[in-house]
C-alpha cells in the first residue's frame, strides 16, 4: 500500500509538472502573440484592442470562446438581418463577446434599452457596460438561460441572437437551450445562431421547430453561416 501511495504521489507530481510546463508555454505563446499584434498597431497607426482581447480570452478558454476573434461586420449585419427592428420587446443576445452582432443590432435600428446581454466573461461583460450602458448586461452562464430571465424579462421577448460556440456542447444541452429560448420568446420568433461548421448546429431531424439558413458568409474570418429557428 506505501509503494502504490508513492507512486501515486509520484505520477501526481509528475502531472501537475506537465500542466505547469504547458500554461507557461500557453502564457509564452499568448504574449507572442500579443507583441506581434502590437506591433503590427503600431506599423498601421491603428488599435486592435477588441480583436487583442478576444484572443487572450481565447487562449485561456478555446473551447468557450469558440473564435479566435470577433465576428466580421458581414456576419454580424446578417445576424441583425432575421431581426425585426419594429417587433415589441426584448432582444436577448447569448454571448455577445466584445459586441459585433450588438453593434449591427443597434445600427439595424434596435434601440439598446431593449438589449439583454448574457456574457458570462468578465472582461468582455467591462467592454459591453462601457459601450452599451442603456442595455441590460447579465453576467452569467447562457445555458441557464430560464433561471437568469424569466423574472428579469418583463413581456415575451422579440428575439434570442445566439453567438455561443453551440457545437461545442453536448446535443442535449443544445436542445434544452432552444426549447428554453422558445418559451422566453413570443410564438414565431427567431432563434438566431451563428456557426462555422456545414451542417445545422442544432439538428433538424429532432422536429417541433423550423429551420431557415443563410448563405455561406465567406468574408468572415472563418467563413459562417446563419441558422435560423422558429417554434412552429
Ligand atoms: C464565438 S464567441 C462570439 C462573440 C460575439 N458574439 C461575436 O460574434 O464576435 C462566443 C462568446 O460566447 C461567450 N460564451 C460562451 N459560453 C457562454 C456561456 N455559457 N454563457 C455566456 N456566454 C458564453 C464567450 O465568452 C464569447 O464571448
Amino acid at each position: 500500500m506505501r509503494l502504490l501511495e508513492l507512486r501515486k504521489t509520484i505520477i501526481e507530481r509528475n502531472i501537475g509538472r506537465q500542466i505547469r510546463l504547458f500554461e507557461r508555454k500557453r502564457d509564452n505563446i499568448g504574449k507572442k502573440i500579443e507583441e506581434q499584434i502590437r506591433l503590427f498597431e503600431r506599423k498601421r497607426g491603428i488599435r486592435l484592442d477588441d480583436e487583442v482581447r478576444f484572443i487572450r480570452s481565447w487562449l485561456e478558454r478555446p473551447l468557450t470562446i469558440g473564435a479566435v476573434t470577433p465576428s466580421g461586420k458581414m456576419l454580424a449585419r446578417a445576424m441583425a438581418r432575421y431581426v425585426d427592428p419594429c417587433s415589441n420587446g426584448p432582444v436577448v443576445e447569448l454571448g455577445p463577446g466584445t459586441g459585433p452582432v450588438t453593434e449591427a443590432l443597434v445600427q439595424a435600428g434596435v434601440a439598446p434599452s431593449r438589449l439583454v446581454l448574457v456574457e458570462f466573461n468578465p472582461a468582455f461583460c467591462r467592454i459591453l457596460r462601457a459601450r452599451y450602458p442603456e442595455a441590460t448586461l447579465v453576467q452569467g452562464d447562457a445555458y441557464s438561460m430560464r433561471r437568469l430571465l424569466e423574472t428579469l424579462l418583463l413581456q415575451p421577448a422579440a428575439a434570442v441572437v445566439s453567438g455561443l460556440p453551440l457545437v461545442t456542447k453536448p446535443i442535449r444541452m443544445r436542445l434544452r437551450l432552444i426549447r428554453d429560448a422558445f418559451d422566453l420568446m413570443m410564438p414565431g420568433a427567431p432563434f438566431v445562431q451563428f456557426t462555422y461548421s456545414v451542417a445545422s448546429p442544432v439538428p433538424r431531424r429532432l422536429g417541433g421547430f423550423s429551420v431557415e439558413a443563410s448563405e455561406r458568409i465567406w468574408m468572415n474570418i472563418p467563413p459562417a453561416r446563419v441558422w435560423v429557428y422558429r417554434k412552429i
